[in-house]
């Protein structure tokens, strides 16, 4: 097997393996390059359904989307599809999966199965790079806040998702609202992670409403800056795993008159505790 880093910022390819002939080893060393690295990508693989779900086992404990419909005969499969002629698609602004759970999702596990002639890229980041570079005076006001994090606006009854995508959307009513310390440390390598998200994270936990909003806006466009950033221009048999910890992703929306479908097993998380500050600042 080996590895190598995909850019500065994020994220490593690692060749020499197929994921679906993984054995306990090499299990073991792409489990353990998937908490260093945050973003791991495999080309030429050759992964059907039952594959997917059997990698994904090695790994992990799969928590199944309860908003996306799922594959055919594969309930642990989310299909993350965009037909021709829809307008919507999954994940189309940085977020990272489930923030909004008690006990958020360790990652995902995506297959490319369509991919668009143009367009259709994820972009990636490091939230571990972005604590590094956030500057000491906000590392030391936010490293004892916490955050509010919700699926209400995104999935709820009113949302975008539960009105437009029809039948590839459901349970609208199974929202939730949970807080999580603004700087997390990785459960597994101990890193500490901004653990906000322009998906989700609603207010931070204390502050006036324009304080949170001001504070949050700061902490979410220096998250967002290029030089923290990949983008993965996906090739058909191409696999990607990412931390939802240390990591956001974001399916750009820009293959308009093409389908695309990729396959998503997300995998189970830990509650998160909070970094120690004396330690980082
Ligand atoms: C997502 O899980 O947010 C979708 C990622 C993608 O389709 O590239």
């Amino acid at each position: 097997m080996e590895i190598s880093p995909l850019c500065d910022a994020v994220g490593v390819t690692i060749s020499g393996v197929q994921l679906r002939e993984l054995t306990s080893e090499a299990a073991a060393e792409v489990d353990a390059a998937w908490n260093e690295h945050g973003l791991l990508v495999f080309r030429d693989q050759e992964l059907d359904e039952t594959g997917h779900v059997r990698l994904a086992e090695q790994l992990g404990e799969i928590d199944v989307n309860r908003f996306f419909a799922a594959v055919d005969g594969f309930e642990q499969i989310a299909d993350v599809r965009k037909e021709v002629g829809d307008e919507l698609n999954i994940g189309g602004g940085w977020h990272t999966d489930h923030s909004y759970d008690s006990d958020p999702a360790r990652g995902s596990i995506l297959v490319a199965r369509d991919v668009p002639p143009v367009g259709g890229q994820t972009r990636f980041l490091s939230t571990t790079l972005a604590w590094q570079t956030l500057s000491d005076e906000l590392k030391e006001r936010v490293a004892t806040l916490d955050a509010v994090h919700s699926s209400e606006h995104i999935f709820g009854p009113n949302s975008g998702y539960a009105k437009r995508m029809g039948d590839r959307f459901s349970n609208a009513t199974a929202v939730n609202t949970n807080v999580h310390p603004v700087v997390i440390a990785h459960p597994v390598s101990g890193q500490p992670c901004l653990y906000v998200n322009p998906g989700f994270t609603t207010s931070v936990v204390g502050l006036e409403p324009d304080e949170s909003k001001e504070l949050l806006d700061t902490l979410l466009v220096h998250i967002a800056k290029r030089e923290h950033a990949y983008e993965l221009a996906w090739e058909p048999g191409m696999v990607a795993m990412w931390d939802n910890r240390s990591t956001w992703h974001w399916a750009l929306n820009n293959y308009e008159g093409h389908r695309r479908q990729m396959h998503r097993i997300t995998l189970a998380g830990v509650a998160l505790g909070r970094a120690k500050v004396s330690q980082y600042a």
